[in-house]
Formats: C-alpha cells, sequence, structure tokens
C-alpha cells in the first residue's frame, strides 16, 4: 500500500472531486494518510476564486517542495484543481517541484498519470471539454468523507460570466450529469448509509438544459430521488435566483424528502451594482422570488453569498445590500470582499476598484448585519419541536454534545450522552445563539 495526502481547498465541487480522485487512487493501492510526512502521493486540489485562496495553494505546494529537495526525494507531488486549469504548464515553472498538474476537466485521466510519474515523467492534462466524463465514472469507487452528507455533483461548468468571477474559466461550460450515474451514486451512498444526499451544480436550475435526448430537469432527479427507499434527506445547490421555476417550488413542497432551504446567492442589493455583475436579474425581481418562496414553503431557510466593494460600487449601493439582507430575511450568508481575477470583465476596471480600508470595512459592516440577523431568525424557533439529523458527537467544555441540522438548515446543539450521529431525532428547541441553537431531545 503506498499513501496519499489531499489537501481540499475551496467550494464542496473540489470536495466532491477530491473524493472521487481518491476512489480512482484506491484502485491502484494507494490509502489516504491525513498525515504529509507519511504521504508517498501528496496532491492539493485548488481554489481559484480570490486571490488569496490562489496564494494559499501555492504556499502549501512550497512546503511540499522544501520536503522533496531536503532529503525526501522519492514524493510525488500533484497541482489539481481550478487554479491548475487556468494556470497549466505555468505552475512548473513556479514551482518546478511539481511531478503533474491536472484540471477540473479530466480528473479521470488520474490514473494514467500516476502511472506515468512514476516512471519519472512530467505530466499536464489541462484540456477542456465539453462533456461529462460519466462514462469513465462508472469504472471507479468513491471515497466520500465518513460522515452522513454525500455530495453529488449534477452539473458542471458555468455559462453565466458574472463579470468578477473565474469559474467559467476554471470549470469550462456548463455539462449536466446522466440521471442514471447520479440515481446509481447515491443508491451507493444510501446502501452505505449516508442519510442526506446534496446535489451540487453552480446552478442546479440548469440541470438538464443541455440534454439533447431527453427532456429531464432538476424537478424530475429529484422526484426520482425522493423515490428512493428509506428516510434520508435531499437538498440542492446552488440556485441562481431568475432559473428557479415554479415546478421546482412545488416539487420541493411536494417530496417529502426535499428540505426547506435554498441557497440563492444575491451578491449585491443594488441593481445597478447587479447590472454591472452580469447578474440578470434585479433587486425587485429577486424580491418576488424570495416572496413566492417563502408563501409556498413553510419555515423556509433561505441563504445567500455577496460581494462587499465590487468595482464602482458606492455607499448608497452598499447600503441597498445591508438593507437586503434584513429585507428578505436572509440568513448565515457567505461574504467576500471583492478580489480582481485574471481573465474577468471587472477586473480591468482599475479606475473603479474601491480602496482596501473601505472593502474591508464593507466586509465588517455586512457581516454584523448577518450575525444579528441569524440570531433574530434563530429566536423563531424557540419552543419548537424539529427534527435534527445528528451530524457529529464531541465534546465541549467537559459536556458531550449531538450536533446535528434540521430540515431547514440550522445547526442543533443537543447536550446527550450518546452518540445519536447518524440518526434522526425531534428536538424541543430551548436557547437561540448567532450560529446555532439549542435544544434538548
Ligand atoms: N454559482 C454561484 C457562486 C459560485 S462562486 C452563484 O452564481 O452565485 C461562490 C461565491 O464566491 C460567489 O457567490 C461570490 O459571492 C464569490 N465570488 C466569486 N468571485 C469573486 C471575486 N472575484 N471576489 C470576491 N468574491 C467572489
Ligand atoms: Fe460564477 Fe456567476 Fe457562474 Fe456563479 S453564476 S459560478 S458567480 S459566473
Ligand atoms: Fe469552487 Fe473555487 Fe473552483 S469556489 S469551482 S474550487 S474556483
Amino acid at each position: 500500500m503506498k499513501r496519499v495526502y489531499i489537501d481540499t481547498m475551496g467550494c464542496q465541487m473540489n470536495k466532491s472531486d477530491t473524493e472521487r480522485m481518491l476512489g480512482m487512487l484506491s484502485h491502484l493501492d494507494y490509502e489516504e494518510t491525513k498525515d504529509p510526512e507519511k504521504a508517498d502521493l501528496l496532491m492539493i486540489n485548488t481554489c481559484s476564486i480570490r486571490q488569496l485562496s490562489e496564494d494559499k495553494a501555492f504556499s502549501a505546494v512550497g512546503t511540499w517542495g522544501k520536503m522533496k529537495k531536503e532529503g525526501k526525494k522519492n514524493i510525488k507531488i500533484g497541482f489539481c484543481g481550478c487554479v491548475a486549469q487556468q494556470k497549466a504548464e505555468e505552475i512548473f515553472k513556479r514551482a518546478p517541484y511539481v511531478d503533474f498538474v491536472l484540471g477540473t476537466h479530466k480528473i479521470y485521466s488520474l490514473p494514467e498519470i500516476i502511472k506515468r510519474i512514476n516512471n519519472g515523467e512530467k505530466v499536464c492534462e489541462c484540456t477542456e471539454t465539453h462533456s461529462t466524463e460519466d462514462d469513465k465514472a462508472k469504472d471507479f469507487k468513491i471515497n466520500r468523507v465518513k460522515g452522513v452528507n454525500a455530495w453529488i455533483s449534477i452539473t458542471e461548468g458555468c455559462n453565466n460570466f458574472c463579470t468578477y468571477c473565474i469559474v467559467p474559466y476554471t470549470r469550462g461550460r456548463e455539462r449536466s450529469r446522466l440521471p442514471e450515474i447520479i440515481m446509481k451514486e447515491a443508491q451507493d451512498a444510501l446502501n452505505s448509509g449516508y442519510k442526506e444526499i446534496t446535489l451540487l451544480g453552480q446552478n442546479v436550475d440548469s440541470y438538464g438544459k443541455d440534454f439533447k435526448d431527453r427532456n429531464y430537469r432538476l424537478a424530475d432527479l429529484l422526484r426520482e430521488l425522493n423515490g428512493l427507499e428509506g428516510k434520508f434527506r435531499i437538498r440542492f445547490v446552488t440556485s441562481y435566483p431568475t432559473d428557479i421555476t415554479d415546478e421546482l417550488i412545488d416539487t420541493a413542497v411536494e417530496l417529502d424528502k426535499v428540505c426547506e432551504y435554498f441557497h440563492i446567492p444575491m451578491q449585491s442589493g443594488s441593481t445597478p451594482v447587479l447590472k454591472a455583475m452580469n447578474r440578470r436579474y434585479t433587486r425587485d425581481e429577486y424580491a418576488k422570488i424570495v416572496a413566492k418562496i417563502r408563501d409556498k414553503v413553510p419555515d423556509v431557510t433561505i441563504t445567500s453569498d455577496f460581494i462587499a466593494g465590487f468595482p464602482g460600487e458606492t455607499e448608497e449601493q452598499f447600503e441597498e445590500t445591508l438593507t437586503a439582507v434584513d429585507e428578505f430575511e436572509l440568513d448565515y450568508c457567505n461574504v467576500a470582499a471583492y478580489s480582481p481575477r485574471e481573465k474577468t470583465v471587472a477586473a480591468k476596471w482599475t479606475d473603479k476598484f474601491i480602496p482596501e480600508d473601505v472593502k474591508d470595512e464593507r466586509f465588517q459592516r455586512l457581516n454584523k448585519k448577518i450575525q444579528e440577523n441569524c440570531l433574530k431568525s434563530n429566536k423563531k424557533y424557540v419552543g419548537r419541536e424539529m427534527e435534527v439529523l445528528v451530524e457529529s458527537f464531541y465534546e465541549h467544555k467537559g459536556k458531550m454534545i449531538n450536533s446535528g441540522k434540521t430540515r431547514n438548515f440550522k445547526t442543533v446543539h443537543i447536550p446527550c450522552d450518546k452518540d445519536l450521529t447518524g440518526q434522526f431525532v425531534n428536538v424541543k428547541i430551548t436557547e437561540a445563539k448567532t450560529w446555532y441553537v439549542k435544544g434538548t431531545i
């Protein structure tokens, strides 16, 4: 047995790719180690969404390069993921100790690459494809992270070209994975004991638009998944505001396993900023979608992503983001300060860049607003009884805690000495904190 260590950065999409790569490596007799010192193969699965994520990737492989130089000559180093896709051969110039560079399009060529690097070659595989690799997916196992949640990617890539975003360049055009492969991966995950399936895509609502041989969309996939046997939950992320159809909302209400949770990134509360971002909706249109969902789906949680300090954003426009968080009762939002990315349209608007200190100050204010809203929303559930799927069991300040999620994505801490991981329990909510609620069984 050889050992592989993989450092995974970025979003769930990368985590899902890492699970697939570990699966492929298991066919070559590599087992995972959590200790880089013990590894024969060191891999990094990188994220390119902000400059900081890219810098972190190079600094991590730098440490491994040193290890190699200072004695461990036989270790192999792989640079994968979104930064790899974008920079390709350039990686070898910046980090000459890297043995292979593997982009996001052809992760299924990993076994072939491993054979080649073990013969002393240096390999770069970053060519773009316009189809999914589902025909190869069925040949390999997936080594999922242990726990109760299984992530299954349903679309790859993105066609939207928001002016700030690098994803269309690192992940390519949108491709939907075949329902039969997704259903097989879901059934395998359920057979292995996973209790929740999260369908992943940059815009899950676009699922199936590119199928030429069938009319099959996200609502159809949800219906088919909901029909699988056993008690489990289904979630899907991420939704593009104006692509959420009435049919999808109705399906989510009708199907018992689909949870009351939507992640709908708004990015900014100001219509002119949204236009500059090339988002295809106004503040009012976003408002209408949220109102429709809240009207049809009781107790729904809606979360969002926002960018603070987009080029040209005025103080008044930023304040519209603050009021949007309140008005649309958005919970647990991710906030990022704008970071210019190579190739993207907005990165060229240098004369409109917002100074770092102003971006940072807006970032802090927006986070504070979101924290206040989380607490307010959590308080609504005190006294209620809710179903919790327990995800972990750990010690905190001398007490044992079971931590899990409600259907509507609230984190619940349940003090209890018995490990209930993987179980569905009914919990009475007793106290609200900012990031979680407390409850008793
Ligand atoms: N497909 C999703 C988002 C994927 S990227 C959507 O359309 O909403 C995840 C998040 O990273 C985005 O929602 C955005 O808020 C943030 N992001 C993307 N590019 C960024 C940049 N250049 N600077 C700061 N944040 C960025
Ligand atoms: Fe990026 Fe926009 Fe595509 Fe989301 S929809 S991945 S923000 S380009
Ligand atoms: Fe995800 Fe980062 Fe790539 S957010 S798609 S890993 S650029």
